[in-house]
């Protein structure tokens, strides 16, 4: 297909896109429900914050996808009511059935972040991950945060793709996708069908339309800072982990799911666990945010 043109066709393709893989979401990604993915959920919320994370009464989530954010948030007793948004029903119904085997309460809406159906001042905490760069005209959804915060309410907002880190990640991942025969055959795992882990190939084909922002991080201070946000904090992370994971990934993405040894798994798991640790000790905080592959913004609506 032809790239979307306009701020409709966007939308659409990424609730197409995303209905349509939602039922692999979570293997596809490796989402973890246990301490695992806590720890990973609770790291991203504080290191945007800058310090320990409050507990919110009212969390508005803005594409929840399978609940990866919110539903780790209450289990940690981090917020109280937890509302989860998204443009695709099909990840809304993955992520009730996930909330359903975690036995956690929680309210859904199927709606665009740029036109959220709720009251003005209705939470105290709007958040998010891997979220905004989908978003056609984040001006207006950074209006509709600001809208349906309370007063002295934040938003955070963790995993967003940086400009230059997005550029340096294409690096092994088409070095990864030259050596995957090779790497197949070390590994004795066959080639899966093209698409698999996104729902066909005619889905896969969606992928590449459904990104349609990489930030600097002056792009994102200036976008809570011009919808009226105080306090704006944008901070980067993951390098070397990211080019591990992305490497890894992309390997993995090329043979049936099954047949990869969990050898392999651990050994990419752990990998990917340790480097995150090496970016946090020697790189985050050292170098400018402009060269991690995620940003993270934190703000506040002022009074
Ligand atoms: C990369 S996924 C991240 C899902 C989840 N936050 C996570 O971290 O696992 C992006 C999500 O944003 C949703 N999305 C895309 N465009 C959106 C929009 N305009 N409004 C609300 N959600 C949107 C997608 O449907 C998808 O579930």
């Amino acid at each position: 297909m032809s790239a979307p043109s306009s701020p409709d066709a966007i939308r659409e393709v990424n609730e197409r896109y995303h209905d349509g893989a939602a039922a692999h979401y979570d293997s596809k990604w490796g989402i973890d429900w246990g301490e695992v993915g806590r720890e990973q959920v609770l790291g991203k919320v504080e290191k945007a914050i800058g310090g320990p994370i409050p507990a919110f009464a009212r969390s508005l989530e803005i594409g929840a996808g399978t609940g990866y954010f919110s539903l780790h948030m209450q289990m940690a007793g981090l917020v109280g009511r937890a509302t989860c948004t998204d443009i695709s029903g099909g990840m809304i119904e993955v992520l009730q059935a996930n909330a359903t085997m975690l036995e956690l309460d929680v309210e859904t809406s199927v709606c665009d972040a740029e036109e959220l159906p709720f009251e003005d001042g209705s939470f105290d905490l709007v958040f998010g991950h891997a979220v905004l760069h989908h978003i056609p005209d984040l001006d207006r959804a950074f209006a509709e945060f600001l809208r349906v915060l309370a007063p002295g309410g934040m938003i955070v907002f963790a995993g967003e793709p940086s400009r230059y880190g997005d550029r340096l990640a294409q690096v092994p991942k088409v070095a990864a996708t030259a050596v995957a025969p090779a790497w197949r055959a070390a590994i004795g795992a066959a080639a899966a069908p093209e698409g698999h882990a996104d729902g066909g190939e005619d889905n896969h084909e969606l992928e590449r339309h459904v990104d349609v922002h990489a930030f600097l991080p002056a792009d994102l201070e200036r976008a809570a800072g011009d919808a009226g946000f105080v306090d704006v904090r944008v901070t980067g992370e993951e390098l070397l982990a990211n080019w591990f994971g992305w490497t890894n990934r992309a390997l993995e993405h090329t043979a049936v799911s099954d047949e990869i040894p969990d050898l392999w798994r651990q050994y990419a798991f752990r990998g990917y666990l340790a480097l995150q640790k090496v970016d946090r000790s020697l790189l985050e905080g050292r170098l400018p945010a402009t060269v991690f592959y995620n940003l993270l913004l934190s703000a506040r609506r002022p009074g």
